[in-house]
């Protein structure tokens, strides 16, 4: 999810990938099964799935068909999914999803993801929390959230014009609803991408 370039014209499909120290910051302190089935549900070029550690088995699913080949020799031709995640994702239940997902459709992505996984965790606007017509979602099921302190760069041309968090939940007893700030990033990390 990026406002990147609001008003202006936008990548094809919100195709912005995950800087790598993002995911590092928030794996360094979330509570998920580091094994099992993860599912990434718009995987771009797997930006997200390079970044975490061995251990998981992932599923890659990703609408543009361009992101396929970059996929497969990741996570294998079986688990590579070609398709809109919010008309025909995946069967199966995994135990986590984990992923920035296109702006435009967040909200439904929260809501698709929360039907097949018990851990959910996306990249946010930190406004997600505060919507009017997303309120009473938020009440019932609120989240985890993880702030970076740091402002992300999706296209590497200098970063975002707002703040981002890790918004997670967990089916495991009603979430905490805590706000924890991540730690701070090396500028020469952040430059690594
Ligand atoms: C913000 S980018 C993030 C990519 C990747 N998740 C990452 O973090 O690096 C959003 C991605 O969602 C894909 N996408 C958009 N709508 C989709 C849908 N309905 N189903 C599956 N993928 C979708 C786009 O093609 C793009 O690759």
């Amino acid at each position: 999810m990026s406002s990147t370039n609001r008003g202006r014209a936008r990548h094809r499909a919100d195709n912005y990938p995950t800087p790598s120290w993002c995911v590092r910051r928030l794996l360094e302190v979330v509570a998920l099964p580091r094994e099992g089935r993860w599912l990434e549900p718009c995987a771009g070029d797997g930006a997200i799935i390079r970044a975490t550690p061995p251990g998981p088995t992932w599923t890659a699913m990703e609408l543009r068909p361009e992101c396929e080949p970059l996929l497969e020799p990741m996570v294998g031709a079986a688990q590579t999914h070609l398709g809109d995640f919010l008309a025909s994702p995946p069967s199966g239940k995994f135990d986590v999803v984990l992923t920035n997902p296109p702006y435009g459709s967040a909200q439904a992505f929260v809501e698709q993801a929360r039907r097949r996984a018990d851990h959910v965790v996306m990249l946010l606007r930190l406004n997600f929390l505060a919507s009017a017509t997303r309120a009473p979602f938020m009440r019932e099921t609120l989240p985890d959230v993880y702030v970076l302190p740091n402002r992300p760069s999706f296209t590497g041309k200098g970063t975002d014009s707002i703040e981002y968090a890790w918004f997670h939940w967990h089916d495991h007893g009603r979430p905490a609803g805590w706000v924890r700030v991540l730690a701070d990033t090396s500028v020469a990390e952040r430059r690594r991408g």
